[in-house]
């Protein structure tokens, strides 16, 4: 049941972040256009290969390429330009367009704003390598770091902790803290899939809240990943106090094998607040973690967790673009009516699991009626006992 909303996010979602928005939704189908006219349409491919040759899974190398592909063609067809012909075959109905051949407008775009290269510059540079993953299957982040190892964290780095289109979630988790700092004292928390530290460095900024972290019991900040962690780490020993960054332990937690591997530290009733910022689609099995997460939380604590909200392909492509081409957006099982997609879930896929995993009632950010103007969000949710 969905709750009356506690959080305001009025000031976050507002005319800057409508702008921010409004860029990707300008620049990236730019970019999926060039894509497509480039290695589709001007080698000829829809001619000489079926439909069923393209939407077939054992046709291609693995799942990356067999879900980019798939991707791609949904996108053209819901926006209209391309339609199955009776003979099988892919038909352009509506042309796509080259509509910044040589990235002038990109370019000027970009040098007009530079903070916009976080996002944009890396959407480029998987253009220009996406033919690797579409035919041969390979990850887009790992032949970034392949190129330049250095280079490819500091992208992945600024990527997650200051992507704009980000932000919101970001405040979400925080204003959860702080309400629950309103009625509680020595709080628990458990981030998991922390990664390079988005929320703490978002906390960071706040110099009340950052005070407070030295009164909590803990903060178990996670990841799967050692070097990420060991990013944060350093990030955040010289960006807090002392008193505070002391409260924060650093985990190596696999949160797909969290049921047989609870840590210690994560008995049951153990948490006040479970944080998961853009990592909970990611896992292989939805509901073994929201089930072990509500076990962990203590009963009146919750849950917060941040993602996109898928939409109709031609809304929502441009926003899963980037993420379609890693492997690591792949791993997550399918189950009809739960989830019919990897990556990213809609709000009723959402919902439905959040209610059979036992949180029967869930707040929604944005508000509804504003995921397809503002996909980005989050979701609170309250552990049933
Ligand atoms: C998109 S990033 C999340 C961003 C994160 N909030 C940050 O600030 O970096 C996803 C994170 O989840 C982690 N992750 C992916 N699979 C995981 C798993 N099975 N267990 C734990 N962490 C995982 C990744 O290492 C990565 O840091």
């Amino acid at each position: 049941m969905e709750k009356q909303n506690s959080v305001d996010l009025s000031d976050v979602y507002d005319a800057a972040y409508e702008q921010e928005i409004g860029d990707y939704r300008k620049f990236v189908p730019v970019l999926i256009n060039q894509v497509f006219l480039r290695h589709f349409i001007e080698p000829g491919l829809l001619e000489q290969k079926s439909c069923e040759d393209f939407l077939n899974p054992e046709t291609h190398p693995n799942k990356t390429a067999f879900f980019i592909i798939k991707k791609l063609f949904d996108y053209f067809i819901d926006k209209g330009n391309l339609i199955q012909t009776e003979d099988g075959f892919f038909k352009v109905v509506k042309p796509i367009i080259d509509e910044d051949p040589n990235d002038e407008k990109l370019n000027a775009h970009l040098k007009s704003n530079p903070e916009k290269r976080i996002i944009l510059q890396i959407l480029i540079n998987i253009r220009d390598i996406i033919d690797k993953v579409l035919f041969k299957g390979e990850d887009a982040m790992l032949l970034m770091a392949n190129n330049n190892f250095r280079e490819a964290m500091k992208v992945w780095e600024q990527l997650n902790a200051y992507a704009q289109v980000k932000v919101p979630c970001h405040h979400l988790v925080l204003r959860v803290i702080k309400n629950r700092l309103k009625t509680h004292k020595n709080l628990n928390i458990f981030e998991g899939g922390a990664g390079v530290g988005a929320v703490m460095r978002e906390l960071s900024n706040d110099k009340e809240l950052t005070d407070q972290l030295a009164g909590f019991k803990q903060y178990y900040f996670t990841d799967i990943s050692l070097s990420l962690i060991k990013i944060s780490r350093e990030w955040l020993r010289e960006h807090l106090p002392a008193e505070s960054y002391d409260k924060i332990t650093f985990k190596v937690v696999n949160l797909d094998k969290l049921e047989i591997n609870t840590p210690d530290f994560a008995k049951e009733n153990a948490f006040d607040i479970v944080i998961f910022e853009h990592v909970l689609y990611d896992l292989i099995d939805l509901h073994k973690t929201l089930t072990t997460v509500r076990k962990m939380l203590k009963p009146d604590g919750v849950l917060v967790f941040t993602m996109a909200y898928r939409l109709r392909p031609r809304e929502f492509f441009p926003f899963e673009f980037m993420q379609s081409t890693f492997q690591s957006y792949y791993t997550a099982k399918l189950e009809p009516e739960y989830r019919e997609n990897i990556g990213y879930l809609t709000i009723d896929e959402w919902e439905k699991s959040l209610v059979r995993a036992g949180f029967l009632t869930y707040e929604v950010y944005p508000a509804r009626e504003d995921i397809e103007k503002w996909p980005y969000g989050g979701i609170i949710a309250y552990p049933s006992t």
